[in-house]
């Protein structure tokens, strides 16, 4: 087949959006439309390589598929009990018309929700092993649309967002929200990075207006070390009508492999709680000294505050030796404590009290070290009945040069996410790969952070009460993230009188269902918990949901969240630095039934900047006829508990 002017289009299964494929003068274009509006123009699509020449002109079509996929799977925890994997698919098959004619296929995935595409390298003669220099996907927008950024960085994710034009972006990372001037929300991420370099978004060269992929390098200046075949991660298009579309869609999970992990009755989501906080506020010290964090003693406390309170886990940082040296190479061995942590004591105490204990690996960015000691620290942890761990990437990649976000540290994560698999533990990701979605066929990545979390408001300025309400809609697209809410001392006066947590104690209560997390921190001292009776919300909680909703959201203004838990309703709303008064219509309630609400709501004064802890709590009787107001104070949040009578 001879086909360069061909046009081929595939449909989502609602026929709404809808991809065009095609070759004008043998160079690969792909267009997405939603109800015949643009949301990617004409963009273009190719690689160059070391040592080979590129691949981006002279192709011809030689083959094309189509299939159609429906399927509902299940997955271990998540936002909903069910999800629904629904798509039509075209695989275009290209080959070079000129030697060395070497091959490519580009895969299409259109759902009613959004557009997956990938690169896949056959095995073939014409290309063996191979290094690409750059991968070439544009993303050329129809107009100059708003859009939320991080900048791109091939080390963190944790950055303030900026709300601008997206002409006004250099480099991003992912995923980068906009709206067009149609209305519609569209998201670039990514799903299913498994061995390949991360990809952040560049500004398309002039005159095209948009946005090109940028591969994070190898210390070397390659970005991908690859032998054929090789699938490269799906580049995402989410599209919604209305933002709140964009969470209640799992086309990243979708796009991932089901598990590869068969029995996983051992991975159980969790609340916890940890000797953590105490650290960034320095009331404490990760490495040993008088006021060293990780005792033995310190440890019975909060796994006894957890037993009493129904919290399942307690995250213990600070009881390996190596702390006084954190950043250098070699310094944690991962396995031997402080002479005041017995962390045999610790377990076996924990075990009898029936709370879990979370370990913790800080590498400071010794990987090298870190995959010497892994088979022995996941060992030692999995020996003491201690079923998840904590790990962490402060600080610049040992080896220098290599990226948190290039190719050899995908490989890393991958790997200690599969070993951890093996040693049946459950992962929560400090300085992490970005999610992808991979939790999806290893359900035991439960959670990272990848995000600007709460421990900024222990240093410097913080996070505005702005950033919280960016989150939903960019960071938390990509999947679950560890943000560490639930702080009740919002000023903490008595340790960093120069810093405080930008919100309301009420928001502090609502972050915990509007953030999602399948292993959800409450993140302060114990001591600020004891007695309070806000600390029934965090108590009553769940952390694995059968449904989620999005009742109100503006990006970067407001968010309301529901979520179900079997019978029962859990609501959070937050607001940024404006006082509000949501709209929150119960027709989410089961017909007939009589449900008691409790509320937690910032007090009539409250004010992140002058009355943060401000807080009041009622209860009342509602149906799904009625329909309730959530006054939020500036910076504030409301938590509503709804169980049937
Ligand atoms: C930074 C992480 O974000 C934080 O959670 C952790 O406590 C420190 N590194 C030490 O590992
Ligand atoms: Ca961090």
């Amino acid at each position: 087949m001879r086909l360069h002017a061909e046009r081929l289009t595939v449909v989502s299964p609602d026929s709404r959006l809808e991809v065009e494929f095609s070759l004008p003068g043998g160079v690969p274009h792909y267009e997405i439309t939603y109800n015949d509006l643009t949301v990617i123009a004409p963009s273009s699509l190719g690689f160059t390589f070391r040592n080979e020449p590129p691949m981006k002109e002279g192709f011809l079509v030689e083959r094309t598929t189509t299939r159609r996929f429906d399927e509902t799977w299940k997955p271990v925890w998540g936002q909903r009990s069910e999800i629904r994997n629904n798509y039509n698919e075209l695989v275009v098959s290209l080959r070079e018309d000129t030697e060395p004619n070497r091959r490519v296929d580009i895969i299409f995935r259109v759902f009613d929700d959004g557009v997956g595409l990938r690169y896949v390298f056959p095995d073939q003669d014409a290309l063996k092993d191979f290094e690409i220099m750059s991968e070439e996907t544009q993303f050329a927008l129809a107009g100059d649309y708003r859009a939320w950024w991080t900048p791109a960085d091939f080390d963190s994710y944790e950055h303030l967002y900026t709300e601008g034009r997206a002409g006004d972006i250099k480099a991003a990372n992912t995923p980068v929200t906009m709206k067009t001037e149609d209305g519609l929300y569209i998201v670039i991420h990514e799903a299913d990075l498994t061995d390949y370099a991360g990809m952040t978004l560049a500004r398309a060269k002039e005159p095209l207006l948009g946005l090109v992929s940028r591969l994070v390098p190898w210390p070397d200046g390659s970005k991908v070390k690859g032998t054929t075949p090789l699938s490269t991660p799906w580049r995402t298009i989410q599209v919604a009508t209305r933002p709140g579309g964009l969470l209640e869609s799992s086309l990243i999970l979708n796009l991932n492999e089901p598990s590869r992990v068969d029995d996983t009755s051992w991975i159980k989501p969790m609340k916890y709680i940890g000797i953590w906080w105490g650290m960034h506020i320095d009331k404490y010290t990760w490495h040993i000294g008088e006021r060293h964090g990780a005792t033995t003693e310190n440890a019975k406390r909060y796994i006894d505050f957890a037993a009493r309170h129904g919290i399942h886990g307690v995250l213990i940082e600070g009881w390996n030796t190596g702390w006084d040296r954190w950043g250098q190479k070699g310094a944690y061995d991962y396995v031997t404590p402080y002479p005041d942590f017995d962390l045999e004591e610790v377990a076996a105490y924990a075990r009898g009290k029936g709370v879990s204990i979370i370990g913790h690996h800080e590498t400071g960015g010794d990987v090298p070290g870190y995959e010497k000691r892994l088979d022995e620290a996941f060992e030692l942890y999995h020996h003491l009945g201690i079923p998840a761990v904590k790990t962490g990437y402060a600080g610049s990649i040992f080896p220098r040069g290599y990226h948190h976000h290039g190719q050899w540290m995908v490989r890393h994560y991958r790997m200690v996410v599969e070993k951890a698999a093996q040693y049946r533990l459950m992962l929560d990701v400090h300085e992490p790969i970005k999610d992808t979605g991979i939790s999806r066929t290893y359900p035991n990545m439960m959670t990272r952070e990848g995000v600007r979390g709460t421990e900024y408001n222990a240093w410097e300025t913080g996070n505005p009460p702005e950033h919280m309400t960016i989150l939903p809609f960019t960071r938390m697209l990509a999947g679950p993230l560890d943000y560490t809410p639930g702080i009740f001392d919002l000023t903490f006066d008595e340790h960093k009188p120069d810093n405080r947590v930008h919100s309301t104690l009420a928001n502090q209560l609502a972050l915990m269902v509007v953030l999602y997390s399948p292993m959800q921190m409450a993140a302060d001292l114990i001591e600020n918990y004891e007695g309070h009776p806000a600390f029934a919300f965090i108590e009553a909680v769940p952390v694995d949901w059968d449904e989620s909703r999005v009742i109100n959201g503006e990006i970067g203004d407001y968010v309301t969240m529901a979520r179900r838990s079997g019978t029962g309703w859990y609501v959070g709303s937050i607001t940024d630095e404006s006082a509000r008064a949501l709209t929150i219509d119960l027709k989410f309630l089961q017909p007939g039934m009589k449900y008691i609400a409790r509320i937690y709501a910032d007090a009539p004064d409250a004010d992140f900047r002058t009355n943060p802890a401000a807080y009041e709590i009622r209860e009342r009787e509602v149906t799904r006829e009625d329909v309730l107001t959530a006054r939020l104070a500036p910076g504030g949040g409301q938590a509503i508990t709804i169980i049937p009578q």
